[in-house]
């Protein structure tokens, strides 16, 4: 057995599969969350603030700075950092407070 880090833990990955941000497919690998999934795609933003719209990605990565919300099967305020993508999740850009009705 090779000594990587998925030996080591004894890692069995899975095949990718397909999230869909704001229309786009992305791919993304099993347990790998929302904004790593953006991330690896080249996605950078995928919010907007309330006062004078500037775009916000993923900050902390760890749940604390809320800065990675976005709009998830419907649901807006999604933290996609603490979220795992699944096959066929939908994810939008989501502006301002996030109420369904704002968002993108
Ligand atoms: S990146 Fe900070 S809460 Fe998600």
């Amino acid at each position: 057995m090779r000594r990587t880090p998925a030996a080591l833990v004894r890692a069995e990955p899975q095949p990718a599969h397909t999230i869909e941000f704001d229309g786009r497919p992305v791919p993304a690998l099993p347990g790998q969350s929302i904004a790593a999934a953006l991330w690896a795609e080249g996605i950078l933003a995928w919010r907007t603030t309330r006062v004078g719209g500037r775009p916000r990605g993923a900050f902390c990565g760890i749940g604390v700075c809320f800065d990675c919300l976005a709009t998830v099967n419907g649901r807006p305020n999604q933290r996609t950092c603490l979220l795992p993508a699944g096959p066929g999740d939908t994810v939008t850009t989501q502006e301002g407070h996030g109420r369904a009705d704002l968002a993108v």
